[in-house]
């Protein structure tokens, strides 16, 4: 260290007599342009920063934002996804380094009483504008989600190409906003995230030794399911997720809610665990709140004890970071510094809220009312309800009826709906769950967003020893007939 002062003289010399444009190296030492070498000083001089210690303890902050649907029904989770990239660069975060995964078939849909712009909540502002189209359409895809996080660039097909490109000293935010099922998360191309793999991607992150700590906030049904029993504490990852391994997660601002959207908007506007964890950072400084304070937070608005929605929000992974400042991930908006973290100044609970799965009918339904008695709009809205409600009660019938093939008419509900108990993971093989579900998809048609409900039935079947012959047997007794349109596999390819 004693050489170091010496080493910035001689810069400085050496700039005064115009020799020097940039930094060099001399003797090893490496020189540093006046600008950098007056931080250096006030850094030797204090013996510590002037910046404030969480500063100097932070390596860069990544985000990698990610909305796993597409549709107009779906609006909320693009809604979710968008607001937070405007919260991180609020808290000053650089595009660079927030890599958002959208399909972005929501702004300018034909559906959208404000066309260009999305809105999180009510009374709301546009959480569209600026926000990087790195990942859109036909690039949103699960293969490209763990290349960015693994920052492997070849692996990459299509999109903006960024990566999540961190070192040792850096901190990761990953927020997931969409449908989900035991085991699985919702992709709105190609096949679905299976949580083994998400946990190898994570292994793998780790072992590269390229972050110091990542947080993950998990948006989507039985999301507990994705780190419950597979996420290990000796990673530096801390998770929390919307709901438990085996319940609903729940849009908000929905159509004839107490907080409902704007009368002209026929679909929910967020989803629940993700307003809540937003909304709250959006008015705090960041530097007073610790990721544990928010968690009690969250999980208080979103669990209702007095009415019949509402989900159990869960942490898992190292849950020491948790005493973490927000501040560390989330950078913290300077317009806050003055809103001290305390528990009363948090946001009330709205009265309602939507169970994800049946946020789609609730679409197509306020459509449906709303639309002129005898228009196409009309008609069109009607069928959309009686298609979807269609096939729910296909999916439904056919994997019960798969079950009782399998194990019989008594047995069969009983297996199909057992829970393992907590700390246990869905199922032991991964393999065998994906071939399962291909196997149903071939012959009974796609699960879809609604059928992702199964995954605890398929891994069930897994658990209980059930090979692809036997599985194949059985879905193609159950479903005689092949869907057709947007509901075969046909459509959108196999979801495994
Ligand atoms: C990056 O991805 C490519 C293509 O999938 C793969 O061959 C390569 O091993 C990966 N690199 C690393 C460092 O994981
Ligand atoms: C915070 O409070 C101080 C002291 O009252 C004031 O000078 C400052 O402008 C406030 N900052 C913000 C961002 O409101």
């Amino acid at each position: 260290m004693n050489h170091f002062p010496a080493a910035v003289l001689l810069l400085f010399l050496l700039s005064f007599s115009g020799l020097v444009a940039g930094s060099r190296d001399i003797t090893g030492d490496f020189l540093r342009l006046p600008s950098e070498a007056s931080r250096f000083f006030r850094r030797a001089g204090g013996g510590r920063a002037v910046d404030d210690s969480a500063d100097a303890n932070v390596g860069t902050r990544w985000a990698v934002l990610l909305a796993g649907s597409n549709g107009y029904w779906n609006y909320r989770h693009q809604a979710d996804v968008c607001h937070a990239y405007q919260l991180l660069r609020k808290g000053g975060l650089k595009d660079e380094n927030i890599i958002v995964f959208m399909y972005d078939d929501i702004a300018f849909n034909e559906e959208n009483p404000r066309p260009g712009v999305i809105i999180n909540s009510p009374h709301g502002d546009d959480v569209y504008k600026g926000v990087p189209k790195d990942y859109t359409g036909e690039d949103v895809t699960v293969e490209n989600f763990f290349a960015v996080i693994l920052g492997n660039k070849t692996a990459l097909k299509g999109g903006s190409g960024k990566v999540v490109d961190s070192g040792p000293d850096d901190h990761i935010f990953i927020f997931y906003s969409d449908h989900g099922g035991p085991g699985i998360l919702g992709m709105p191309v190609g096949r679905n995230l299976y949580a083994n793999d998400l946990i190898e991607v994570l292994k793998k992150k780790h072992a590269s030794g390229t972050y110091k700590s990542l947080v993950f906030y998990l948006e989507a049904c039985e999301s507990g399911s994705i780190f419950e029993g597979l996420l290990p504490e000796n990673l530096n990852i801390y998770a929390t997720t919307a709901s438990n391994a085996e319940e609903s997660s729940w849009g908000t601002y929905c159509p004839g809610d107490y907080s409902s959207p704007p009368p002209e908007y026929e679909t929910c506007l967020g989803d629940l665990y993700s307003v809540a964890w937003m909304e709250d950072s959006d008015v705090h400084n960041l530097r007073t709140e610790t990721l544990h304070q928010q968690y009690e937070l969250v999980k208080e608005r979103t669990y209702s004890l007095n009415s019949a929605y509402g989900s159990h929000v869960m942490q898992y992974g190292d849950i020491r970071l948790s005493k973490d400042n927000l501040f560390v991930y989330l950078g913290t908006n300077p317009e806050n510094d003055n809103f001290t973290f305390v528990e009363e100044n948090s946001l009330r609970p709205p009265s309602k809220a939507i169970n994800q799965r049946d946020a789609d009918i609730v679409h197509f339904w306020a459509k449906f009312r709303k639309a002129p008695e005898g228009s196409l709009r009309k008609a069109a809205a009607q069928k959309e309800v009686l298609e979807a409600m269609s096939h729910r009660m296909h999916i439904d019938n056919s994997v019960k009826l798969v079950g009782k093939l399998l194990f019989g008419i008594e047995k069969g509900p009983e297996v199909l709906n057992a829970v393992r108990s907590a700390g246990l993971p869905l199922v032991d093989d991964w393999d065998c769950l994906k071939t399962s579900v291909r196997t149903f998809e071939t012959h009974c048609g796609s699960l879809s967003d609604y059928g992702m409900k199964h995954m605890r039935s398929f891994a069930n079947i897994c658990n209980a020893g059930i090979g692809k012959e036997q599985m194949a047997e059985a879905t193609a007794q159950a479903c005689v007939s092949f869907p057709s349109g947007r509901w075969s596999s046909l459509h959108k390819g196999f979801s495994a």
